[in-house]
């Protein structure tokens, strides 16, 4: 028996090819691992109404943990139009599968590194040193997915005796309403910030920066200031401050060097998250773990990107890379370190590299490359 089991989960389009590129060096590293095959993604809801059927979610919990490729999601309305006609009338609505996926094992880590490789001509104004952790909330904040519209009298009502500002949205009709909601709840601060925390005290970082906007967003940014203000407390050896997530933006652009930890809620975090991948070369290295107390799942920033299925022209090393995070979770240390060499080693020569790069190699001989320059 082999002594790990990975759920493997392509899900669509390019995610397909991008996982197969991980195999190539998952099995030239031995890895010693099965792998276990799971439906996900849009074909699964256009013939079954359901992106990720129940049968996927039980048998990763047969697992120590999961590799994501990525899916294609749409709009409301065309999600229904593409569903097989016997399902259209049953009134389902489609959610976002990775979504649900950190909801539903409680997967309250997002850890998105933006790590500079030097040499990749894609760092930002050239620069290396470049080195910023993401911790963004997973499964609260604008993703609870509480949301409402139409309205109803009673919700406006109930509303209005809360917040006083309701009062200017009295006179809208309810069908002309929406409303989004931003749930932040203590134990969700707590937990993605100290993990933010320890990230830092492990790995002897010395910064740890809040991402919120507590101006405008009084009472859930107030939260999250709050809990972050007496966590850091615990923390005296590390600087911690607070930056408005639209100041931040412009910082991060203007001077990265100067942060090395963010935290933030879930919708700021998804944001700030892309940004900082485009410090350091983008989505083809975006990679991330959405890691939980018993469990998690490992997979690269990017989509399915339709427009080049079935090509293998998209950079595997955001894959790749989240593979990485897998064998570090895993406690295959050395492993981790040998994918980082190949990698970087890989983006150094630039001999066998993607579009993205300036190359012309396919997907799979990228992977390839990568597992000979990991093996060295
Ligand atoms: C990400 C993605 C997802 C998100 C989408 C695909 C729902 O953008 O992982 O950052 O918004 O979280
Ligand atoms: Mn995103």
């Amino acid at each position: 028996m082999a002594k790990y089991r990975i759920a493997w989960l392509p899900g669509d389009g390019v995610g397909k090819e991008v996982m197969e590129a991980a195999k190539i060096v998952f099995d030239g590293l031995k890895l010693d691992a099965e792998y276990i095959h799971g439906d996900i993604g849009w074909e699964f809801w256009c013939k079954e109404g359901d992106p990720l059927p129940k049968r996927t979610t039980d048998m990763m919990k047969t697992t120590d943990a999961a590799l994501f490729g990525a899916i294609t999601s749409k709009p409301q309305k065309e999600a229904k139009n593409e569903l097989v006609p016997e399902l259209r009338d049953k009134g389902l609505t489609y959610f976002s599968p990775i979504v649900r996926l950190r909801q539903e094992f409680d997967l309250y880590c997002n850890e998105r590194p933006n790590i500079a490789i030097p040499g990749n001509p894609l760092n930002l104004n050239g620069k290396e040193d470049i080195n910023i952790t993401v911790f963004r909330e997973n499964t609260e904040g604008s993703y609870a997915g509480v949301e409402y519209g139409p309205v109803s009298d009673e919700l406006k009502a109930a509303l209005a005796k809360d917040s006083p500002k309701m009062k200017f949205f009295m006179d809208t009709p309810g069908e002309d309403l929406a409303i989004s909601t931003r749930i932040i709840t203590r134990k969700g601060a707590e937990r993605i910030i100290r993990a933010a925390f320890e990230h830092a005290r492990k790995f002897g970082k010395k910064k740890v920066t809040l991402v919120e906007k507590p101006n405008v967003l009084r009472k859930t940014g107030g939260l999250m200031v709050e809990v972050f203000e007496k966590i850091a407390a615990e923390y005296p050896e590390i600087t911690a401050w607070f930056d408005n997530v639209d100041a931040i933006g412009m910082w991060l652009v203007k001077c990265p060097e100067k942060y090395e930890v963010l935290v933030a809620e879930n919708l700021f975090g998804d944001i700030i998250s892309d940004l900082c991948s485009q410090l350091v070369g983008g989505l083809g290295f975006a990679h991330s773990g959405n890691i939980g107390s018993n469990y998690a799942v490992f997979e690269p920033v990017h989509g399915s990107a339709p427009k080049y299925t079935g090509m293998y022209k998209v950079n595997p090393m955001a894959t790749i890379l989240a593979g990485k995070m897998l064998c570090t979770y895993l406690g295959e240390h050395e492993m981790a370190a040998r994918i980082q060499k190949g990698v970087e080693l890989t983006v150094k020569e630039r001999k066998v590299v993607t579009y993205d790069l300036g190359g012309t190699a396919k997907t799979l001989e990228v992977a390839e490359e990568i597992l000979k320059n990991a093996l060295k």
